[in-house]
């Protein structure tokens, strides 16, 4: 069956806004005796599982043979050719004190391969996208990955391991030769609002492990459509899965996957 995803891509981005909306809203009377625990470090509420059920019934309406691959598990359909995977709040830990980075990251995946990814960061009302095929946009605009020509020259995103620390004495030094080596590095508390800033070339490039599907489908796929590159700590294609990734531009990714693979392999 063929399907229309631009159609599909722009219906997506109106539903994320509109549960950007319900999330921003909730955040002002947020208060912290309404998390729950799920793991070290891993919270949630009732608005990541609320957003969630609301996502899943407007998705639901455009494929309706679609499964979901959902991090709060509301729907565990499985669908044969098609499957969201979805972070209904990226950043949660962000939320909960009510610091204004956190987005809602939708990927559409055929088979084994992202079609479409939207990633909406809900305090800049900034809502990234891509179909296959596509260019990559940011609210109507086509956005590209920078053109930084070295590590030397790059502003880095990461994410702190926060409950998987087996790996951490690899990543504290990696960390030190980014600082010594590079413009910087800057931790957001989102991966999905990391991926799409490095996709409009904000930053040069982004690395972290310990990730999930749903962290990084919709925001990985953009990136590529915005000429970025991807991949796993190995220089393989199993980044989505894998829980490790490495983003770069087409003139600084070896050079970063060389730096990323020699700490940690
Ligand atoms: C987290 C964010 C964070 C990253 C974590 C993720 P959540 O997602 O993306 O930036 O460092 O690995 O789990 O829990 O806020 O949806
Ligand atoms: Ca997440
Ligand atoms: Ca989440």
């Amino acid at each position: 069956m063929n399907i229309d995803l631009q159609s599909i891509c722009n219906d997506v981005c109106i539903a994320a806004k509109s549960v950007g909306s319900f999330i921003k809203n909730e955040q002002l009377s947020f208060s912290l005796n309404k998390i729950e625990i799920k793991g070290k470090n891993d919270f949630v509420s009732y608005v990541d599982k609320t957003s969630e059920k609301k996502l899943i019934e407007t998705l639901s309406t455009l494929l309706p043979e679609a499964g979901f691959i959902a991090e709060e598990g509301t729907s565990t359909k499985k669908g044969t050719t098609y499957n969201w995977i979805i972070d209904p709040l990226d950043g949660t830990t962000n939320f909960i004190h009510g610091i204004p980075c956190y987005a809602i990251s939708i990927a559409l995946m055929c088979n084994d391969k992202i079609v479409l990814g939207v990633v909406y960061e809900i305090n800049f009302d900034e809502c990234f996208y891509a179909w296959e095929h596509s260019k990559a946009y940011l609210n109507s605009n086509e956005i590209q990955v920078s053109k930084a020509a070295s590590l030397a020259d790059s502003l880095l995103a990461t994410g702190f391991p926060y409950y998987d620390y087996n790996r951490m004495d690899e990543y504290i030094e990696l960390f030190k030769y980014f600082m010594q080596n590079t413009h910087g590095l800057r931790r957001l508390g989102s991966a999905a609002t990391d991926l799409a800033y490095f996709a409009c070339g904000r930053f040069d490039g982004f690395y972290e492990y310990g990730l999930q599907p749903w962290d990084v489908a919709a925001g990985a796929f953009i990136v590529q459509q915005a000429g970025g590159r991807v991949a796993d700590f190995n220089g393989n294609r199993n980044y989505i899965f894998g829980k490790e990734i490495v983003a770069g531009n087409s003139a600084c990714f070896n050079e970063f996957l060389d730096v990323v693979g020699t700490h940690f392999n």
